[in-house]
């Protein structure tokens, strides 16, 4: 078990674009697994790449449906909106509500490298979006329509 240090706001790495991974390697399992170990210290349901400073393009996403490893994911579609409270490891002790897609389809490569299609919905629509912002550099801060409050 490795924790890794989680990158707060404020910090560049945070608002980078961050790189496909071209080959599943050793490292890239040994990180994942410390992604997974470091979300479950957090009490997280997702982390994202750049939230250790590595800035490719995956996230570990757990909505307490088991562990789900997202490597290079892409939103395919997404429809509805749904509105709710979200937080994230990087903005410690703040929550506020945003705007999200009520469902969403994404596609990602698993750690085996296998292409696996999600039909997400609720609690794991919003929090695939929001890892896949933090691959392109975006906080849900930037998002959220009535400001932020203090607690989760
Ligand atoms: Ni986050």
């Amino acid at each position: 078990m490795a924790i890794r240090e989680i990158v707060k706001v404020g910090d560049d790495c945070l608002r980078k674009t961050c790189k496909p991974i071209d080959k599943i390697t050793t490292r890239t399992k040994i990180l994942v697994e410390d992604m997974l170990d470091t979300m479950y210290e957090a009490n997280g349901c997702g982390l994202a790449g750049p939230q250790v400073g590595v800035l490719r393009r995956l996230c570990v996403i757990d909505v307490g449906e088991g562990p789900i490893v997202m490597i290079n994911p892409v939103i395919v579609k997404s429809e509805g909106e749904q509105e709710g409270a979200e937080g994230c490891l990087s903005v410690p002790g703040k929550s506020g509500n945003g705007t999200r897609p009520a469902t969403v389809t994404a596609t990602a490569l698993e750690i085996t490298g296998e292409v696996q299609v999600y039909e997400a919905e609720g609690l794991f629509a919003r929090c695939i979006c929001h890892e896949l912002d933090h691959l392109d550099g975006v906080l849900y801060i930037d998002k959220v329509t009535d400001g932020l409050t203090t607690g989760e």
